[in-house]
């Protein structure tokens, strides 16, 4: 549970370390579970999405300890887990499934509401632990697989993130040879395999859309750093391009988030990509057309900042979210705040240039609530974001500090 209170900004300035991603982050302390040796990530993001899944590990008899920013885990006595409390909390916590199956033989999980095996979200986790063997029942609002798992070809309707990731945490351990067709390419996929491949596994064609995995029996603990937060990086290039200003964004990859560097170079924001990060100079100052694909297309956690800059540029914008069906929560708030914005169906007209005026405004996802956060920086008089379900934490480390460091006048108050 957060509030903040945004006032005006100034142009921005200085400079700022980005964080390791959530979603790099995510998967890799799932595929910790994958072997019974000790795992150091050395530079821990601390979110409230870590801590949800750190609990889950606990309750699968992870030990884990907090080491200078970092954390060591050993998942020498996994289990089934006995608490399935942070599951209901958080979507990722679908990607213990492929772990616990690959070393026990059998996996539970709590649906995240509704049933997930028809056309619902995890459908192509499980077509995947399914095409390797698994055996899949529902039973009281959980999903149950056993099954001693081997290699098969598996294609994906939906070049789905975290099937993908499942998937690959599911066949490195499995017997024989698996191939996954229409993967997904997004750079934290591509860093899940490195990360598995340090451990001792043997997956080729990361970044690509073949991933082909040849199992092996046994994985080892490993130190591993995951990648910078390509989308913290974004968020913060956009909040630029609505403040203008200066900044480097140390760390930050530019090969991860082209799609919207070149989107914000049409705008006429100035981006140089430098050996240390990423230096984002001006103010976007053109109109836009967005359109959400999977890697490397516009990634679909950047639409609700950059409609934030739309909002900004004189000018209609074109937004077209073709990932989720239910993107546009943020149109609601920001038109609290004056914006012209027309929602009809996955597109979004955003009439830009009208001034945006502080009020309050709450957040209905992470990437909703960066997006208001943004606004308010162009905004005239304050902005109150509320966000009583704690959105921004579960994937902005403190962002009141990284945007503070720049020169944003933020606090964080108590509701
Ligand atoms: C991941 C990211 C999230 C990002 C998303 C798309 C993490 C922890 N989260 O989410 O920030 O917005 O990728 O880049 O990494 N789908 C199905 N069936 C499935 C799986 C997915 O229909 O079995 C659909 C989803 O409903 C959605 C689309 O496929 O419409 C993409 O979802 P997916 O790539 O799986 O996203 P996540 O892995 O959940």
């Amino acid at each position: 549970m957060a509030n903040f209170l945004v006032q005006t900004s100034p142009p921005l300035r200085g400079e700022t370390i980005i964080h390791p991603a959530k979603n790099a982050v995510l998967p890799i302390l799932a595929a910790t579970l994958l072997t019974n040796e000790p795992f150091t990530i050395p530079n821990v993001p601390h979110l409230t999405d870590v801590t949800t899944l750190c609990e889950l590990l606990e309750a699968c008899g992870s030990i884990i300890s907090w080491e200078n920013g970092g954390m060591r885990l050993c998942a020498q006595n996994l289990c089934l887990p006995q608490n399935d409390d942070p599951m209901r909390r958080m979507r990722a916590s679908v990607l213990i499934l492929g772990p616990l199956l690959a070393r026990l033989g059998a996996a539970r999980i709590t649906l995240p509401g509704g049933c997930a095996i028809g056309q619902r979200p995890i459908d192509q986790h499980i077509k995947g632990m399914q095409a390797m063997g698994a055996e899949v029942s529902q039973r009281q609002g959980h999903i149950e697989l056993t099954g001693k798992l081997h290699g098969a070809s598996i294609y994906l309707d939906i070049p789905s993130v975290g099937a993908t990731e499942n998937i690959l945490l599911a066949a490195v351990l499995a017997t024989g040879m698996t191939r996954i067709e229409n993967a997904a390419k997004e750079p934290e996929v591509v860093d899940l395999t490195q990360c598995l491949n340090s451990m001792g596994a043997r997956i080729s064609g990361a970044g690509t859309s073949t991933l082909i995995i040849q199992g092996v029996s046994k994985l080892h603990g490993i130190r591993y750093q995951p990648i910078p937060d390509r989308i913290e990086a974004g968020t913060l290039a956009c909040a630029t391009a609505i403040a203008g200003g200066n900044v480097l964004l140390r760390g930050a990859r530019s090969e991860h988030i082209r799609a919207l560097l070149f989107k914000l170079q049409e705008t006429g924001v100035i981006v140089i990509e430098q050996r240390d990060g990423l230096r984002v100079r001006g103010k976007a100052l053109q109109p836009t057309t967005i359109r959400t694909m999977s890697f490397p297309g516009f990634p679909t956690d950047l639409q609700a900042p950059m409609m934030a800059v739309a909002c900004f540029t004189p000018g209609t914008s074109i937004f077209m979210e073709t990932v989720f069906e239910n993107r546009y929560m943020h149109a609601i708030e920001l038109r609290r705040m004056g914006a012209h914005i027309r929602v009809e169906d996955r597109v979004a007209l955003i009439d830009g240039g009208v001034e945006l005026q502080g009020t309050h405004v709450a957040c209905s996802d992470l990437r909703a609530g960066a997006a208001l956060l943004l606004a308010a920086l162009g905004a005239q008089g304050p902005t109150h974001v509320e966000d009583p379900q704690g959105h921004i934490d579960r994937g902005y480390v403190t962002i009141e500090n990284t945007l503070g460091e720049l020169g944003v006048p933020i606090q964080r108050v108590n509701p």
